[in-house]
């Protein structure tokens, strides 16, 4: 595949702690999804403490314009969040929300964007209500949540100190889901390429 046809899948998430769990999930998938032939840019951490979104407000820090033309390019979107309080998190929600900028676009916000989801939390109920979370605001956006989206449970043992994933039964059960997930929204940029 010649670089121009690799689709570009933008991943977006996790938290402002060092060694964010939800961090090591996204890099994990946007490898999986090089691995399988896609372009990643990754956005986390700091490139996600922007100012609150202002739909009023014209100007633009040079991080948040980073963000919003990037998504511009997407082929794809993989987003993770944290659950906080049973929730996704404000620093996850306030990025999403510069989605907005691309209300004018041609491609209206995500339109017929493949939307993987990637939620965490120290619990079941916490991890899959911020996965639907996810879920639901992809449709807003008008992406295409993959039929796979992955609620991991940070109570489980999943990450190695190191940051690899452990070598335990649920690390290699989140790897599988995280690995699905990259061939979905791969799957679903070649279906979006050839239908637009
Ligand atoms: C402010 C805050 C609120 C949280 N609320 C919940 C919660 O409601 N339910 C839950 O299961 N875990 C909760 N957690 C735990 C986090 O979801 C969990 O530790 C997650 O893995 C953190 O992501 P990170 O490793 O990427 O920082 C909370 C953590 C913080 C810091």
């Amino acid at each position: 595949m010649t670089t121009s046809r690799r689709p570009f899948v933008v991943g977006l998430g996790g938290t402002l702690r060092a060694n964010s769990s939800t961090e090591r999930a996204l890099r994990y998938c946007l490898a999986a999804v090089e691995k399988q032939g896609g372009r990643t840019r990754l956005f986390a951490a700091e490139d996600l403490d922007l100012p609150m979104y202002a739909p009023h407000e014209l100007e633009r820090t040079p991080r948040a314009l980073k963000l919003v033309t990037t998504l511009r390019e997407a082929d794809a979107v993989v987003v993770g969040s944290p659950g906080y309080h049973g929730a996704i998190s404000g620093l996850v929600k306030n990025a999403l929300d510069y989605i907005e900028d691309l209300r004018e676009d041609p491609r209206v916000y995500l339109d017929n964007t493949p939307w993987g989801c990637i939620s965490c939390a120290y619990g079941w109920q916490a991890a899959v209500g911020t996965l639907t979370q996810l879920r639901s605001i992809g449709h807003a956006l008008r992406a295409w949540p993959t039929p796979l989206g992955v609620a991991i449970n940070s109570a489980d043992p999943i990450w190695a100190p190191s940051g690899e994933l452990a070598d335990t039964e649920q690390a290699r059960s989140v790897a599988t889901q995280l690995e699905l997930l990259a061939s979905q929204v791969l799957a679903f940029a070649q279906t979006a390429r050839e239908t637009s």
